[in-house]
């Protein structure tokens, strides 16, 4: 029974870590999002009807191409956020 009651327990732990550590990287990515860049366009840009990124990879590119615009240099793990962040809200790709 207590090792039912463990098992049970840690699988709720460890799930609800793993939600709860996504929830804190898609808040950095939408920090670093609506600090650096909002400048030039805003959220609509990426719901757009004619919006230009089609995969997931152009959209890799395109962050990379727009954070050379802003001279930030954002590094591996700030990009991966913002990624994740404007996927999971916008282009949702698998
Ligand atoms: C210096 C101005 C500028 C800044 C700052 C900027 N962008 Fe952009 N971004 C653009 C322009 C201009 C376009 C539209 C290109 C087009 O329509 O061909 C664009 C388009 C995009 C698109 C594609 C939208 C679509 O059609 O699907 C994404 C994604 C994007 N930007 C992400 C970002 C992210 C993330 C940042 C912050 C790191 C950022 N941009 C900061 C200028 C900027």
């Amino acid at each position: 029974m207590n090792k039912i009651i463990f098992i049970f327990v840690s699988l709720l732990v460890f799930g609800s870590s793993s939600a709860a550590e996504n929830d804190v990287a898609n808040k950095r990515g939408e920090n670093l999002h609506n600090t650096h860049c909002m400048a030039c366009h805003n959220n609509s840009i990426y719901t757009r009807k004619k919006r230009i990124i089609k995969t997931k990879l152009q959209l890799v590119q395109q962050i990379k191409g727009c954070d050379h615009q802003l001279s930030k240099n954002f590094n591996k793990q700030e990009t991966k956020d913002l990624i994740d962040y404007l996927n999971r809200n916008f282009y949702k790709f698998k």
